[in-house]
């Protein structure tokens, strides 16, 4: 009779066992997978783990903040914390390839986890978040199709080059079930059924190149529309949900006077396996509050347009 409180025993017993007296460090991203085994990992082997948590500088608006409070203040999980913002925006500035974004911050993810890790007088385990299709997904690689479309950034590969074994407590779970193991060990609710959100951030969603001021636009833009689906009950049933900033201005008119300003993207889809997307059929009546609230609360933006293209032939993601 298998049920999420049993498996949850077992898989803390199983921790216990593996790592015995020795240390464990996480890396924390504030997503589903490493905030559930991290929240796990701790129930079983308390302050033998800590979390390291890189901010990036390219996270959603309130999300650095959220993992600091829901993992230190509230669980009492060991974290470090590094706001990594300026050496990833420098390391990013004036890059304006997709490829090259996605590899510059996956190689500053490793070399700033490695350098948190070694402060911390290193430890003989890691932690991953690694589900059951990640493990799939690595082998069918090996043998299929040898195009990239986007060199998705994990951390493949940095256990063996830190020498440490692999702890990795949700290999045999699907995402559903992730989240039903959240509930049950007390991750809260807005993070359990959180939307996934990739490594790379917002700079994928910001085509050309990256600053702060972007940033900082692309965040007020993105907050209201996701508060405007939580408020229409509508963040479950959609899979992602996000707004890219695009490198174009258009002329608008404001009040009695002539705007020169940028204009945004909305996306949202539909999936189970982010592998193909269909368009969220918003009503008109949304798409036309949302447009309405982001050109009257966000300076610097004057048009909205709604992405309605699905994966194939798009991609999730706009870079
Ligand atoms: P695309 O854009 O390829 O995205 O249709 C499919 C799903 O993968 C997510 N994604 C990533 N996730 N690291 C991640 O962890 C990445 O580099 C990355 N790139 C895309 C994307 O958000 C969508 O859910």
């Amino acid at each position: 009779n298998w049920t999420m409180a049993s498996f949850r025993d077992l898989e803390m017993a199983r921790i216990r066992e593996q790592v015995c007296e020795g240390r464990v460090i996480c890396g924390l991203s504030g997503g589903v997978d490493s905030s559930v085994a991290a929240k796990l990992i701790h129930d079983a082997i308390g302050d033998q783990l800590t979390c390291i948590f890189v901010d990036p500088g390219i996270l959603r608006a309130g999300e650095a903040e959220e993992v600091v409070r829901t993992f230190r203040d509230e669980f009492n999980i060991r974290l470090v914390h590094r706001d990594a913002s300026d050496l990833f925006l420098n390391a990013l500035a004036g890059v304006t390839d997709p490829e090259v974004k996605r590899k510059t911050i996956g190689r500053l993810f490793i070399e700033v986890f490695e350098e948190e890790a070694a402060k911390l007088g290193g430890a003989q385990f890691l932690a991953q978040g690694t589900l059951y299709p990640d493990v799939i997904e690595s082998v069918s690689f090996s043998g299929g199709p040898s195009v990239t479309i986007k060199s998705h950034h994990n951390v493949g590969g940095l256990p063996e080059r830190m020498n440490m074994q692999l702890v990795e407590p949700l290999r045999e779970l699907f995402k559903d079930e992730v989240r039903a193991l959240g509930r049950e060990i007390g991750v809260p609710e807005r993070i359990v059924s959180r939307h996934p959100f990739p490594g790379p951030g917002l700079a994928i969603r910001i085509p050309g190149d990256i600053t702060r001021e972007k940033l900082d636009l692309l965040r007020k833009v993105d907050s209201i529309y996701l508060e405007e689906i939580r408020k229409a009950g509508l963040y479950d049933e959609i899979w992602q949900a996000f707004a890219v900033l695009l490198p174009v201005r258009t002329v608008g008119v404001m009040g009695d006077g002539r705007t020169y300003d940028q204009a945004c993207a909305l996306r949202a889809v539909t999936s189970t396996d982010g592998m193909t997307a269909e368009v969220y059929p918003f009503s008109f009546d949304f798409l036309n509050r949302v447009a309405g609230r982001i050109v009257n609360e966000v300076r610097g933006i004057n048009r909205v347009t709604y992405d309605i293209t699905s994966k194939p032939p798009g991609t999730i993601e706009w870079e």
